[in-house]
């Protein structure tokens, strides 16, 4: 790694933990004590910078973390960090911590917050830490394994019981707006229904479906909601399903557990991965990037370009948001946004075709 004037980085993890933060606070830390760096961990994410709780670790403290969910460095969502009182107080005890750099593991609410410090004189990487995928700049986020797996091991236990007794589960899962989880879970056991706002969603369909496969003598059916359709729609939905097809109707919210647990091999992998790149980032002098994956490479984007193609992936893209940014830079985050959705959009189908 490059020479640098850095001596001492920070870490924090911010917003909702997820399976993988651990080995990313492990690699974060062991790559910069390897290079010379000394670090200090944020307790509870930007709280920790704001109300000054920070702590060295050394490499012996990020031992066996590896395996364990949750994020040893604690998280939070700090609003008093969204004032600009609160960020002038962060960024005081950033200086009064000498911390040069600062690595922080999160969501989009944690780039911004990144974004914020960089701006104000403190160097930032962001490295996608959600269990929602729903960081567009990247093909994966860390978490995202864990808890798919996760819902797929408690959905197959749905399954034995549905079987044995003849009936359907409506299972909520977690992903807030976006419907990777849903897709991916719904695809991988079997589901007869997946629901999620990206596509349109057809109950009555749904339902003619399930009443069809009774008849030839179907036992068990999976139908997966995202939770970005609320309770009222999740839970009218099962008792909808059950009234029309006179199939004994469950409904069952996974809801935190699927944050919990010990991190996937893939999220491991991926963590280990980013962490390290991360600290490379910082000691080349970069700052203001989030670490991707994309296409099986470990690379990096610019924060406030993530954040816009985050934006147009989401529907959510204002004209001034793209303001700062080339014809060329919109015209291809317009292509790349499309190629996501149309993956997206073949997972979701062929779950669809084949859960016949
Ligand atoms: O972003 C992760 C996530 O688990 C979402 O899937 C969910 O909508 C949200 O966080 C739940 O947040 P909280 O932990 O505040 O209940």
């Amino acid at each position: 790694m490059a020479d640098t004037k850095f001596k001492r980085i920070g870490v924090l993890t911010s917003g909702g933990d997820a399976p993988g933060m651990n080995a990313a606070i492990r690699s974060v830390v062991r790559t910069a004590v390897q290079s010379g760096l000394e670090v200090v961990g944020v307790v509870g994410g930007y709280r920790g910078l704001v109300d000054d709780d920070m702590k060295v670790l050394y490499a012996r403290d990020v031992s066996n973390i590896i395996n364990r969910g949750g994020t040893m460095l604690f998280t939070d969502r700090c609003d008093e960090f969204k004032e600009e009182s609160g960020l002038q107080k962060a960024i005081a005890n950033c200086k009064k911590n000498s911390i040069d750099g600062l690595v922080c593991i999160g969501g989009d609410g944690t780039f911004r917050g990144a974004q914020d410090l960089t701006r104000r004189g403190i160097p930032c990487i962001g490295v996608p830490g959600t269990i929602d995928n729903d960081i567009s700049a990247t093909d994966y986020t860390i978490g995202y394994d864990t808890a798919m797996n996760t819902v797929v091991d408690l959905v197959d236990k749905l399954r034995d019981t549905c079987e044995s007794h003849a009936r359907c589960n409506v299972v909520e899962v977690m992903g807030r707006n976006a419907g990777y989880i849903a897709i991916n879970t719904g695809l991988s056991t079997g589901a007869v229904g997946i629901a999620v706002e990206e596509f349109p969603f057809d109950a009555d369909a749904i339902i003619d479906k399930m009443k069809r496969l009774k008849k030839a003598k179907k036992r068990n059916f999976i139908v997966i909601v995202s939770e970005a359709f609320g309770a009222e729609f999740s839970e009218g939905l099962a008792k909808r399903i059950g009234a029309e097809t006179e199939i004994e109707t469950k409904f069952a919210r996974l809801a935190h557990v699927q944050r919990g647990g010990r991190p996937t091999l893939r999220d491991r992998e991926l963590a280990s991965l980013m962490g390290y790149k991360a600290v490379e980032l910082l000691l080349e002098g970069k700052s203001n990037l989030v670490v991707c994956i994309r296409n099986e490479e470990i690379c990096s984007t610019d924060i406030e370009y993530a954040l816009c193609y985050d934006k147009l992936c989401k529907g959510k893209i204002k004209a001034e948001d793209i303001k700062g940014f080339t014809d060329e830079q919109v015209a291809k985050m317009v292509a790349d946004a499309e190629i996501r959705r149309q993956r997206m959009y073949e997972s979701y189908k062929i779950a669809c075709e084949i859960s016949i």
